[in-house]
């Protein structure tokens, strides 16, 4: 009997509710404490990785967009380190390409392929078609199709002021922001005469670029 009634015993904590909680939330946080905050302090997790720039105001539009549509629904943006992973979509993904990212898209689900690698992977046109009806390439695919984006304009959209807002996010963390007051003056230019479909498609063809070409430029000079 004695050592059934010791406090740390086995049967003491399953068999009490209040203890059971609080004993689990004290294991969770420590985990949490030694897993989750030092990546907040580690380099390759805070600094951008080779290539990685922030995106420019029309990226950032169809960023938005794809959001907006739920494009990360069934698209993730995070190829793993797996063999079958690296071999379809190419270099896994690192940290460091997300330094800009507020909030990442990586996704969870894969109803289609990853877009992790997919810029520069098809034409403009490619993507105009495919958004316009992606059955005309793939008969099966179950990937809606997008035609009303071709017919919204987003020369009025105020993205000078999502770019501030990203440069306060952003130096909370970095101690300084990702756009300069240049880029920002600059940005209703690069919108103007644009739809929704150009955003998006300048989007995707941004992902994975720059990392993905300064990898190559490494291997190269081995
Ligand atoms: C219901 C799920 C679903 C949604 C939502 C969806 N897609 Fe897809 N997507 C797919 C499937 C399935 C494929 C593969 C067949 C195809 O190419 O149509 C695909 C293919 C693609 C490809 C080609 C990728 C490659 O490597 O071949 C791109 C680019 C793409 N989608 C972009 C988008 C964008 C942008 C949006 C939002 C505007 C979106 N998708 C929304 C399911 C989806």
């Amino acid at each position: 009997m004695a050592s059934n009634n010791k406090f740390f015993s086995h049967a003491t904590i399953e068999k009490n509710i209040s203890i059971l909680i609080i004993l689990s939330i004290l294991v969770v946080s420590f985990a949490g404490l030694v897993q989750i905050v030092p990546l907040f302090f580690q380099h390759s997790t805070t600094t951008p990785a080779p290539g990685v720039k922030p995106l420019n105001a029309l990226q950032l539009v169809g960023r938005d967009v794809f959001i907006k549509e739920g494009c990360f629904g069934c698209h993730s943006q995070q190829v793993r380190v797996l063999a079958s992973d690296v071999q379809r979509y190419g270099p896994y993904s690192v940290a460091g390409e997300s330094v800009y990212e507020y909030p990442f898209l990586w996704g969870s689900r894969r109803m289609g392929p990853d877009l992790a690698r997919v810029g520069g992977r098809y034409s403009d046109d490619w993507h105009r078609i495919h958004l316009r009806d992606p059955r005309v390439f793939v008969k099966q695919s179950n990937m809606p199709a997008y035609p009303w984006l071709q017919h919204k304009d987003v020369s009025n959209e105020n993205v000078q002021n999502r770019m501030r807002a990203l440069n306060k996010v952003h130096s909370f963390h970095h101690g300084q922001g990702m756009y300069s007051e240049e880029e920002i003056a600059k940005a209703p230019e690069l919108l103007k005469g644009k739809t929704e479909e150009d955003a998006v498609i300048a989007y995707l063809q941004n992902l994975g670029v720059g990392y993905v070409a300064e990898l190559r430029k490494q291997e190269q000079g081995k």
